[in-house]
């Protein structure tokens, strides 16, 4: 067995990282858009207002997808451009676009997979007290209810939230990614609580109201363990590494997945956070462990772990000049194998590769094209893992690229490209790289000349 017949080959975006048209069309702005005024805040201060002027040019943009022959294309929608008070009255030009989005996907034959959120938090809404607010689980329900009111006969394949580690740890414990605050862990844990129960709801309502049957997944980051070497010894350590928290850092897998899968908090965790963790009532963790139908994970790069003196795992030393990629990320292809192996070994679910990629030093070279020999070899490893992965009997259902385009990174403005298409950002120019031409080699034979 290598990889499905039916296998998922896609590319991943984000609303706010792509579409532009802040201000267009009756869309408020978001946490994001809030952030980028902070000065200093983001690279050079920029911002999405206009990023890779998606909203305009979806229409080249599935050509290209198409061109690349993806099978697939996973992109989260802008709730403030939905719903522009965050709640209540619902914004038909934002319905417009996607419903014309999705219809343009399915005309070319690429499956579209919906992410319901991706960062872009309705600033409304954060103004009574985002994520803390005891009404958030609600305002995410509500917002999904609309979502699948106007999508789910043509959408099957969803996400409710991409990577809590960050929006919260990043977001609102140390202030980095918006909205940029630095609350009190107690506080930050129950913010964490109420997008976990809103994640929950999310999957309810998908589950009662979809008109088609629905495929529900979840895109945490996953914090991936590598065996330094591959003996029993080694292997023992990461899986166990991987699934403990040894203190109060939010970059772990299951502070994020347990409760979700599992039904309940780690022990460890709660015991490292005591007091300052929330008080979760059985009737709460049943909501947020709604059974879903894949595990998603975004996997970048991994850390290789060994035995310690005391028998404890323990990160391994890296050798000088260990490779790495534009982001300063370690290039860990391993982590394709471990990373999807580990999780459907601890939570029994398909699983998905919901973003994987490298953000590369990429110019339109004198002859007119994109050269990005690196993201060729950095796919091509981390894929062989995944296959290596598929064929030990890992129930690997999809892949998708990140970016389909390089487009606004974030705190690093526009100056990091991820992209399997080159934007060049003065006028928006669309170049496909050589790496969207070898993946497309990959795809066309479901993965058989890695
Ligand atoms: C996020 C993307 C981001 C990518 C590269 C992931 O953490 O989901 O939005 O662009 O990593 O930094």
């Amino acid at each position: 067995m290598s990889f499905r017949e039916d296998f998922s080959w896609g590319a991943a975006s984000a609303a706010y990282q792509v579409e532009g048209a802040a201000v267009e069309d009756g869309r408020t702005w978001s946490v994001w858009d809030m952030m980028c005024r902070k000065p200093g805040a983001i690279y050079q201060n920029e911002n999405g207002d206009v990023a890779c002027d998606h909203y305009h040019r979806f229409k080249e943009d599935v050509a290209l997808m198409k061109q690349i022959g993806l099978k697939s294309y996973r992109f989260s929608l802008s709730w403030p451009r939905i719903l522009p008070e965050g709640i209540g009255k619902i914004n038909f030009k934002g319905i417009e676009f996607y419903n014309n989005l999705i219809n343009e996907l399915l005309a070319n034959g690429i499956e579209p997979y919906v992410t319901l959120f991706h960062w872009d938090f309705p600033l409304k809404l954060y103004r009574q007290g985002g994520w803390l607010n005891l009404a958030s689980p609600q305002w995410f329900a509500d917002y999904t209810g609309v979502v699948v009111e106007h999508f789910s006969d043509r959408v099957s394949n969803w996400m409710t939230l991409n990577e809590p580690q960050c929006f919260i740890g990043g977001g609102i414990i140390n202030g980095h990614h918006a909205p940029g605050d630095k609350l009190e862990l107690s506080q930050a844990l129950l913010a964490a609580h109420h997008s976990l129960l809103a994640h929950g709801r999310a999957v309810r309502v998908i589950r009662e109201q979809a008109k088609t049957k629905p495929f529900i997944g979840y895109a945490p980051v996953g914090v991936v363990k590598v065996p330094a070497t591959e003996t029993a010894a080694d292997i023992e350590a990461a899986r166990t590494s991987m699934f403990r928290m040894t203190d109060e850092s939010y970059w772990n897998n299951t502070w994020w997945m347990d409760p979700v899968f599992l039904g309940r908090y780690p022990e460890d965790g709660l015991h490292i956070y005591g007091e300052k963790a929330p008080k979760a009532t059985s009737e709460e963790l049943a909501i947020i462990s709604t059974p879903l139908d894949f595990c998603g994970a975004n996997i970048y790069n991994g850390r290789e772990t060994t035995v310690g003196p005391q028998g404890q795992p323990v990160d391994a030393p890296r050798y000088q000049g260990f490779p790495m990629t534009a982001m300063d990320w370690p290039i860990v292809p391993q982590s394709l194998y471990w990373g999807p192996k580990f999780l459907y070994e601890r939570y029994n679910m398909p699983v998905f590769i919901t973003e994987n990629g490298i953000a590369n030093c990429d110019w339109v070279s004198l002859d007119g094209r994109v050269h990005d020999p690196q993201r060729i070899d950095f796919t091509h490893r981390y894929l062989r893992e995944l296959r290596r992965a598929a064929v030990d009997g890992v129930d690997v259902r999809g892949y998708f690229h990140w970016c389909l385009m390089d487009n606004f990174e974030w705190t690093f403005g526009y100056n990091r490209r991820f992209g399997l298409v080159h934007v060049d950002f003065r006028d928006q120019t669309r170049t496909i790289k050589d790496s969207a031409t070898w993946y497309k080699t990959v795809i066309e034979s479901n993965g058989k000349c890695l």
